[in-house]
């Protein structure tokens, strides 16, 4: 799932594509590069470089090219040979006369290798990309356009790509399928790119290439063609309302310190406009034509990757309690590969941030396949995914920068939060239960800024951090509703801290993890004043008794916990089916500022990627 961004017009091209590959640079970091036309020369260049894009930046200064108003460039994430000079794109053919980016996996490279190979083409990298670049050498016959149709069609899995030619060299060619690519136009200025954030500081107007579709780019002029029916495809250009500084840091560290303090604000952003007093519930103008299916559903399956899996085990929690709907919880990789069980009767929701997650998409097109009614949860609006459901909850928080998810898993569980109220409404909750749940919603964004904003409770967190930097491993437990909140806080420690950690549901402990406890495993407990708060207690007694080093998320007013763990973090009280949203935020932070005092690069951790695009 790398980035990819392709520009020709009026500027400099090399300014651009430094500047829009900074903005890519969250789906892969392992290297990058450029290829321009030299207008001098009348030749192309490649510059690229293993390590992040500020080693590319120090690459070009040193090689001070020529002069350009066209080229193409990327930032890899490694599938297909490892991290280094050779293997960042973009490629080369035998005559340096073609450059392509890639974004996505080809799958069927050996053949088309060994096919190159006995033609006479010799490789440079191990990438599985190169094949592409020496396939459309093979068939150049005077049109490149024409060739890279004719190599696509020989070629077997996922693409984003764009080619530039010193045979045309005021043309790219861009190419999707399966994975995302954009256009965006200006005046005398033509874009293209992996995502919108490439784009946004060139231009509002842009165009989603859809599957299949191939473009040729001028200055000021694009055509696209589907590549089945070889026809042209009109398309047009749309305006999108992303402003710069929405994907900027705006005094902030980091991304993720930025969307973690966002929250609240966020949140609002996520409810406002869907609050329905008048009935009592919530009004989700996205999903109104498939809303009876769901109310009608024999069974909800959700399904989707990471963070947002599990905001699903939550979305499972809270549409069981209001609705009484059963509902399963599967990772969209494990569900695409075991022939689920779809009737008419099902309906599938599909969670992602990004809207562009690989298997996310993959379990989507089988559930589509089997006739069942599909939702979206995504964040990014025109995604893939929001585009290929039926209908859909977009969150509305705005790009999400951070690799580690935060702003983007409170929106799902509050969309979850709104959708199963909306359909409890229609079954089990009363008038007065809907109103009530309003109320509680609306104060939320006011308590994660209580939480955010208070000196006491952040120098607490910072002396936790300071007991726990150096340890190499942790436990987070919780249990109901709060057990995902505990997979949650593990996994963002795991991500960004590379500590070990693992979420446990507080009971299942003693059927294993507790053989770990020991002074040098630090757990910490959700342990809010809700149905299971006494079991929770007996829990932790299990730990300090055995001279674990707790750590409790408490509710405000609880005093008694005090006494029997090491060190609490305080939290405002809120209802059981909204706590999710607040007990996570010291979590977040405890993640956060771990990674910071290791010195880590909490934006950019290592091996990951925010969309990830592959399989
Ligand atoms: C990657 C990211 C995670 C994210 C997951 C699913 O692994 O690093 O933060 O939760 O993908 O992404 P999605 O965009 O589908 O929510």
């Amino acid at each position: 799932m790398c980035g990819i961004v392709g520009y020709i017009g009026k500027k400099k091209a090399i300014d651009i594509l430094l500047n829009s590959l900074k903005r890519l640079e969250y789906r892969g970091y392992d290297s990058s590069g450029i290829a321009i036309y030299c207008e001098d020369e009348k030749k192309l260049d490649i510059i690229k470089k293993s390590g992040k894009i500020k080693d590319l930046v120090q690459e070009i200064e040193r090689r001070n090219p020529s002069s350009s108003h066209i080229g193409i460039a990327h930032t890899r994430w490694a599938t297909h040979g490892e991290p280094n000079d050779i293997n960042a794109h973009p490629h080369f053919d035998c005559n340096k006369k073609i450059a392509l980016v890639h974004n996505g996996i080809i799958e069927n490279y050996r053949t088309i290798k060994s096919f190159l190979l006995e033609r006479g083409h010799k490789f440079k990298s191990d990438t599985d990309t190169e094949v592409i670049v020496h396939l459309i050498e093979e068939f150049y016959k005077g049109d490149i356009l024409e060739s890279v149709k004719k190599s696509l069609k020989m070629i077997e899995g996922t693409y984003g790509i764009l080619v530039l030619s010193s045979y045309e060299p005021n043309t790219i060619i861009a190419a999707r399928k399966g994975s995302p690519l954009i256009i965006g136009k200006a005046e005398d200025q033509m874009i293209a790119a992996s995502d919108a954030s490439a784009i946004v500081s060139l231009t509002n107007q842009i165009l989603y290439m859809q599957d299949g579709d191939i473009a040729r780019l001028t200055k000021d002029d694009v055509e696209i063609f589907n590549l089945e029916t070889d026809r042209i495809t009109d398309k047009e250009f749309e305006q999108i309302d992303i402003t710069l500084s929405q994907i900027e840091k705006g005094g902030y560290n980091h991304f993720m310190e930025k969307e973690i303090f966002e929250q609240p604000e966020a949140l609002q952003n996520t409810f406002r406009g869907r609050v329905d007093i008048v009935n009592g519930t919530f009004r989700l103008n996205g999903i109104k034509d498939k809303f009876r299916d769901l109310l009608n559903a024999e069974r909800i399956i959700i399904t989707a990757c990471g963070t947002s899996w599990h905001a699903s085990l939550i979305g499972k929690y809270l549409i069981e309690k209001f609705t009484q709907i059963p509902v399963e919880v599967d990772y969209a990789s494990e569900f695409r590969y075991r022939n689920p069980i779809i009737t008419p009767k099902t309906v599938v929701i599909l969670v992602s941030q990004s809207g562009e997650t690989a298997d996310t998409l993959a379990a989507l097109r089988e559930s589509k396949n089997k006739g069942a009614t599909t939702i979206g949860i995504c964040n990014v609006v025109g995604s893939t995914i929001a585009r290929e459901t039926d209908c859909g909850i977009y969150t509305h928080v705005g790009p999400e920068i951070g690799v580690a998810s935060t702003k983007a898993f409170t929106a799902q569980v509050l969309v979850f939060f709104m959708l199963s109220v909306a359909l409890g409404r229609k079954k089990m909750l009363t008038f007065e239960d809907g109103i009530n749940l309003i109320k509680n919603v609306e104060i939320i964004p006011d308590k994660i800024n209580e939480i955010l904003n208070d000196k006491d409770r952040i120098s607490k967190i910072d002396k936790i951090v300071e007991k726990i930097y150096n340890k190499t491993n942790f436990l987070y437990l919780g249990r109901g509703i709060n057990y995902p909140v505990a997979l949650e806080g593990a996994l963002k420690l795991k991500e960004i801290s590379y500590i070990h950690a693992e979420g446990y549901p507080a009971a299942e402990m003693k059927h294993g993890p507790i053989a770990l406890i020991d002074e040098n495993m630090p757990a910490l407990f959700i342990s809010l004043k809700d149905s299971i708060y006494e079991k929770i207690i007996n829990n932790i007694k299990e730990i300090k008794a055995r001279k674990g080093y707790v750590i409790a998320i408490a509710n405000k007013g609880d005093r008694e916990i005090e006494k029997i763990v090491d060190d609490v973090i305080h939290i405002p009280d809120t209802i059981e089916e909204l706590s999710p949203l607040l007990a996570v935020i010291p979590l977040q932070l405890i993640a956060y500022k771990t990674a910071v005092k290791k010195g880590l690069d909490v934006d950019m951790p290592r091996n990951l990627a925010k969309s990830v695009t592959v399989e």
